[in-house]
């Protein structure tokens, strides 16, 4: 077992966070759900070049999971994560209790609209970026950190996350950083852990119909007739597809052309009774 520090509690916290400031030192916020992987230490290295001092959180939020969803389930894997942690010189975890979150009497929603009501993840998933927003907004008020890293892999969560620092003046700048693939191009989640080996040997699919589209978009095929073919792609490769999408990159706003972008492209399809989640940018041909 590692000693690698962790509080658990807001006041703990910020008396910790006192300390670096105190010191001149720029804080990091990192927030996540536990089930480290590489893509989260990505995430921390990245963090790590914005700030001296990199805060990890590790909290299971139950509001941001649908009542059919894995809240039960999801992988809780604290003394592995903080021994990574450790390994990637992070230099605080914040792991609250459900009571530092969620006191009794909590009462709170925050609801965002623009880049949250997309048509995307909102469309299978309703609840939720209302329950994303209300956790990141008390985690950023919180530790006031001067930036915080979102991966790139929850793209719509990002531009989310960006809006409501916006829209509540929230002064932590929100940085996203590049998704971690696997070396056959799987996006890096803590979610995989539930594919069997036949859907994990299927699952490289997605990216591929993603970055094949995405080739292709950009040297100038047709953006509706390429992502039905995408689609079609991940049916035979075992997926069922709930979206394959090209908007507009900063406001998810749909696109009738190229000439509309940047373009992202953005998927979501379940494999057996897992759902992965991943996006592309569209980079044009000279
Ligand atoms: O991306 C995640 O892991 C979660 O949605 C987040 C941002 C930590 C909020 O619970």
């Amino acid at each position: 077992m590692t000693d690698f520090p962790v509080v658990e509690s807001v006041p703990a916290l910020r008396a910790r966070l006192k300390d670096f400031r105190n010191k001149g030192e720029k804080i990091a916020l990192v927030p996540t759900m536990g089930a480290l992987h590489d893509g989260h230490l990505s995430l921390v290295q990245e963090a790590r070049r914005h700030a001296e001092r990199v805060v990890v959180t590790i909290f299971v939020n139950p509001a941001q999971f649908g009542p059919s969803e894995d809240f039960a389930k999801y992988p809780r894997t604290l003394p592995s994560d903080l021994e990574k942690l450790a390994s990637v010189q992070a230099d605080l975890c914040f792991a609250p209790t459900m009571e530092a979150v969620y006191p009794p009497g909590f009462s709170t929603r925050v609801e965002v609209d623009g880049p949250a009501r997309a048509d995307l993840e909102d469309r299978f998933r309703p609840t939720h970026f209302c329950g994303v927003a209300t956790v990141v907004a008390k985690l950023l008020n919180q530790a006031q950190a001067d930036v915080a890293v979102f991966g790139e892999k929850d793209y719509q969560q990002l531009l989310v996350i960006q809006r409501l620092a916006r829209d509540l003046d929230i002064a932590t700048e929100i940085l996203g950083a590049p998704t971690l693939r696997e070396a056959d191009g799987l996006a890096m989640s803590s979610r995989n852990v539930y594919l069997s080996k036949a859907e994990r040997a299927a699952a490289p699919a997605l990216y591929a119909a993603l970055n094949e589209a995405a080739r292709l978009i950009g040297a100038g095929e047709a953006i509706e007739a390429t992502l039905a073919r995408a689609s079609a792609a991940l049916g035979e490769a075992g997926f069922l597809p709930d979206y394959i999408e090209a908007r507009h990159a900063k406001t998810l706003a749909r696109i009738a052309g190229r000439r509309d972008g940047p373009i992202r492209l953005l998927a979501a399809a379940r494999l057996g009774a897992t759902r992965l989640i991943d996006n592309l940018a569209v980079t044009h041909e000279a």
